[in-house]
């Protein structure tokens, strides 16, 4: 009787622990108290074998059931932890999936290479090639193979930075003519886009900035096939109906020289602030490739000739995006080079 009864109390006691337990901790500590290895519980089927016989299957019978009971109430308490657990932590960890993401930011092509590729293309579509130099010249290169020896005026057109007695900073591309021309023959169509340096500093002027050669030599070459193929130049990259013209001009690589003036972009040539009131934006410098020029490369000027041109890829992309201060190209600001 004292049996029965003890475990009936013992019955009721681990339900109720089980049922108040409130977390899994507290349920782990409530098996060990009941089913666990000191648990009365066991104590008391172990000693069964020392009860008589009847009272032994009457009280084996209700301890099992016990047991079953025990077992099974921890089971389904378990369950029920286990998934308020899981339903407490979703709700703390939480996030908004219809927030916004972050918005990646992309790295874009400076403007400048942007107009770059953009002239070369369009040279590369007339047969045009492209060829590199050194930014690190000589005079020979820079000047004197140009028809520009020592103390001719026109080296102060440019001003140089120098390094060394015979070192300079190349001032312009036209040292690519010279280097091109010597290492191959004619026919020969040729662009060479790159850095050129001068000692110069405004809104208008870098101490660093770009330009773009470009030069064809053949037999048979002509003024005509200048107008023509610059021409089509600025008919691709500012429009269709957009006039040129040519004026006389002087560089001494070239005879005759010519400066290559595009209808005023800004006002449509109406005459603007822009184009000072004529219309007109002058965009490059152009020319039959000087005879001298030609011998000073071991090319017979009596059977061949040629044109070259030079402009400045900051001017067009300027003038292309209507960008006032050329500094903007230099300054990388994202905000400026983030529009292109
Ligand atoms: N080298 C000249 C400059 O930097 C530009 C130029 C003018 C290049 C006439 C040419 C040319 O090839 O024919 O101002």
């Amino acid at each position: 009787m004292n049996h029965i009864e003890s475990l009936e109390g013992l019955r009721a006691e681990a339900l109720s622990a089980i049922a108040g337990a409130a977390d899994l901790k507290q349920l782990e500590a409530a098996r060990v108290k009941y089913l666990g290895r000191k648990s009365s519980l066991l104590q008391v089927l172990r000693e069964l074998g020392q009860l008589e016989p009847d009272k032994r299957a009457v009280v084996g019978k209700l301890a099992n059931d016990v047991k079953r009971d025990v077992s099974e109430a921890l089971e389904s308490r378990e369950g029920g932890l286990a998934a308020a657990a899981r339903e407490a932590t979703l709700k703390s960890d939480a996030f908004d999936l219809t927030l916004p993401g972050e918005t990646v930011r992309t790295g874009r092509v400076h403007p400048l290479n942007q107009t770059a590729e953009e002239i070369v293309q369009i040279f590369r579509s007339m047969g045009f090639e492209v060829a590199d130099g050194p930014e690190i010249e000589d005079e020979y290169h820079n000047f004197e193979a140009l028809n520009m020896p020592a103390f001719h005026p026109a080296r102060d057109m440019q001003d140089t930075f120098f390094i060394g007695s015979n070192l300079l900073l190349r001032t312009h591309t036209s040292n690519v003519q010279i280097r091109a021309m010597k290492s191959r023959k004619p026919p020969l169509a040729v662009l060479a886009p790159g850095k050129v340096y001068r000692r110069d500093s405004d809104i208008t002027h870098s101490p660093m900035f770009h330009q773009i050669e470009g030069f064809m030599v053949d037999e048979r070459i002509t003024f005509g096939h200048l107008k023509s193929v610059l021409s089509s130049f600025v008919r691709a990259i500012f429009g269709k109906t957009r006039k040129v013209r040519f004026r006389p001009s002087y560089f001494p690589f070239v005879e005759p020289g010519a400066e290559m003036d595009v209808e005023c972009v800004m006002c449509d040539g109406q005459g603007c602030r822009v184009c000072k009131s004529s219309g007109w934006l002058e965009i490059l410098g152009a020319g039959m490739i000087h005879p001298k020029v030609l011998e000073h490369v071991g090319y017979d000027s009596e059977k061949y000739t040629g044109f070259a041109f030079g402009m400045g890829i900051e001017r067009i992309a300027m003038l292309r995006h209507r960008i006032s201060d050329i500094r903007l190209f230099f300054e990388n600001d994202v905000r400026f080079l983030e529009q292109f």
